[in-house]
C-alpha cells in the first residue's frame, strides 16, 4: 500500500516538474488604419521618405499589379486585415492551449499622427485580443511609439492602464500608471513576469517625467525579492539594450549609464532570470550577456514584428512566435517561428501562416541556454557557417531581398549579438574585421617564400656543422 502511494507520489512529482506550456509573443503591430491598396494614394498615407525609395522600387517590381496587397505591403505598416489575420492564426494554431500572451508594444503606425486616433487604434487591438483570448492573460508593454511612453505624450499611462485593467491586477495598475511598468506573479508556478517601460532608458537624463532611476531601483527591489522567494523571472520589454544589428547607428538607444546598470542587474540575477523578451528591431535575432569572466550567463530574444516595414528602407515578412516552456521552472524549451509570405499570400487565412522554423531543430540545439546560444553565435565568425546562413535567412523572416550579407554585415551581426555595450560593440567590429580578413585571405606568397628560404638556410647550416 505504502509502496503504491510512493509510486504515485513520484509520478506526480516527475510530471509536475516537466509540465509543458506555451505562450505567444506578438510585437510591433504598427497598425495603420489609413492603409489603402490603391497606389495612387501612396504619398497620402504610407511612409515614404527618400530613403524608402530604393526599397519601394524593389517592391513595385515584385508586384505585377498597380496596387498594394490586401494584407499589406513591404513599404507600409499593418492594415487591419493583417492584424486580424495574425490574431486569428494564433487562435487556430494553438487554440486555448496557451498560458498567456506577451505583447511588446509599438502597436500603432507612426503614420497615424492624431493622438486620440492612436489611442483608439490601441483600444481596438486590445479588444481584438481580449475577445479572441477571453480566458487568457495578455501582458502588454509600452513601445516608444505608444501613447504615453515618451516625453510630450502624457495622455498615455492612465488611459492605457484603464483599457488593460482586465489583465492587470490593482498593484500592477498602480506602477503602470506611475511609470508604464509592472510585475505579475504566476502564483501556481513561481514564475514572475516583469514588464518594463524600457523606453524610459533611452530618454533624456534630465527628463523627470519618465524617471528611469526610479524604475531601475524598483526592478532591483523586485529581483531581490524574487531571489529570496526562489522565483524565476521573465523580463519583457519593447527595447533591449545594445545596437540594432541591421542598423547599428539607429536611435534611440539606452543611455550608457542605464545600459550599464541594467546589465549589472542581469549579471547579478542571471540565475533567476530565465528569459528576456523584446521586440522593436522588427528582426529575428538574439543577444548574449557575459559575466566579467566572459562566461555566457543570460540571453535575450527579439521576435520579429508583425508590421512588414521599418523605416528607413528595411523590411521583413510578418512574424508570430510561439514559445514552449516548462511551466514549473519557466525554462524555455523551444519556440516555433510562424510567418506569412506577403509576396504570395493574399487572403490571410490561418493556413497562410506557416512554420518558418523551430529553434532547437534549426540550430541543432539540445537545450536553450546562454552557452548553447553563445556556441551558435561563435560559428558566425567562420566562413561557410551553415548556422549563420540560417540565422541571416531568419533575420528578415525570409524576405529574400535582405538576405545578402557580406563580411562587414556578418561582423555587425556577430558583434551585436555578443556586445551590448556600445564601445565594446565598436571595438568588436574592428577586431573582428582584422580576424576575418586574416582568416579569409590565403597566406601571402612572400611569407611562404621567406619560410622556405629560412628552412633551406637552416638545413645548409646544419650540414655545415657535420
Ligand atoms: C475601432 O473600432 C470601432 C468599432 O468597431 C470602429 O468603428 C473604428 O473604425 C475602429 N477604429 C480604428 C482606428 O481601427
Ligand atoms: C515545431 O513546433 C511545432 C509547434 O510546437 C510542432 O507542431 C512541430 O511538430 C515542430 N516541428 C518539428 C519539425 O519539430
Amino acid at each position: 500500500m505504502l509502496f503504491f502511494a510512493f509510486i504515485i507520489c513520484v509520478t506526480a512529482i516527475t510530471t509536475a516538474s516537466s509540465r509543458i506550456g506555451y505562450f505567444w509573443h506578438i510585437t510591433d503591430i504598427q497598425y495603420d488604419a489609413n492603409y489603402v491598396t490603391a497606389t495612387d494614394d501612396y504619398a497620402k498615407n504610407c511612409k515614404q521618405s527618400s530613403d524608402d525609395l530604393e526599397l519601394m522600387i524593389a517592391v513595385e517590381r515584385r508586384r505585377p499589379t498597380n496596387s498594394r496587397g490586401t494584407l499589406g505591403d513591404y513599404a507600409c505598416d499593418s492594415p487591419w486585415s493583417l492584424v486580424k489575420s495574425a490574431v486569428r492564426a494564433m487562435k487556430e494554431k494553438h487554440g486555448d492551449n496557451i498560458e498567456f500572451i506577451l505583447w511588446s508594444g509599438d502597436s500603432v503606425s507612426l503614420d497615424v499622427n492624431d493622438a486620440s486616433a492612436r489611442v483608439v487604434a490601441i483600444q481596438n487591438v486590445t479588444n481584438l485580443l481580449s475577445h479572441t483570448f477571453s480566458s487568457q492573460f495578455v501582458f502588454p508593454v509600452l513601445g516608444h511609439d505608444d501613447p504615453g511612453a515618451l516625453l510630450g505624450q502624457r495622455i498615455g499611462y492612465t488611459e492605457l492602464g484603464y483599457y488593460w485593467r482586465q489583465w492587470l491586477p490593482t498593484d500592477a495598475i498602480q506602477t503602470f500608471n506611475k511609470g508604464g511598468y509592472y510585475t505579475i506573479e504566476q502564483k501556481s508556478n513561481k514564475l514572475r513576469i516583469i514588464a518594463l517601460n524600457s523606453n524610459a532608458f533611452t530618454s533624456y537624463e534630465n527628463d523627470e517625467d519618465v524617471n528611469p532611476n526610479e524604475q531601475l531601483a524598483w526592478l532591483e527591489r523586485i529581483l531581490l525579492k524574487s531571489a529570496k522567494n526562489k522565483e524565476t523571472v521573465y523580463l519583457v520589454s519593447h527595447k533591449c539594450p545594445g545596437v540594432n544589428e541591421r542598423d547599428p547607428d539607429e536611435a534611440p538607444k539606452f543611455h550608457d549609464k542605464y545600459s550599464s546598470k541594467y546589465l549589472q542587474l542581469i549579471r547579478r540575477y542571471a540565475n533567476i532570470i530565465v528569459g528576456q523578451f523584446c521586440g522593436d528591431l522588427h528582426s529575428d535575432t538574439f543577444r548574449i550577456v557575459y559575466d566579467h569572466n566572459k562566461r555566457p550567463v543570460s540571453w535575450m530574444m527579439m521576435s520579429p514584428s508583425l508590421t512588414p516595414s521599418k523605416s528607413p528602407g528595411i523590411s521583413n515578412n510578418p512574424g508570430l512566435r510561439l514559445y514552449k516552456f516548462n511551466i514549473n521552472s519557466g525554462h524555455i524549451l523551444d519556440y516555433t517561428q510562424y510567418y506569412i509570405d506577403l509576396e504570395t499570400s493574399t487572403n490571410g487565412s490561418p493556413d497562410d501562416w506557416r512554420v518558418e522554423y523551430n529553434l532547437t531543430q534549426y540550430y541543432g540545439l539540445h537545450e536553450i541556454t546562454p552557452r548553447s546560444l553563445h556556441e551558435v553565435a561563435e560559428t558566425f565568425q567562420l566562413d561557410n557557417s551553415i548556422q549563420f546562413d540560417r540565422y541571416i535567412e531568419a533575420n528578415s523572416v525570409r524576405l529574400h531581398q535582405s538576405r545578402e550579407c557580406n563580411l562587414e554585415c556578418r561582423r555587425m551581426h556577430y558583434c551585436a549579438v555578443r556586445e551590448l555595450d556600445y564601445s565594446r560593440f565598436h571595438s568588436c567590429v574592428e577586431t573582428a574585421a582584422e580576424a576575418l580578413s586574416v582568416s579569409a585571405s590565403p597566406p601571402h606568397c612572400h611569407t611562404l617564400f621567406a619560410a622556405v628560404l629560412l628552412v633551406a638556410i637552416a638545413l645548409v647550416h646544419q650540414r655545415q656543422q657535420y
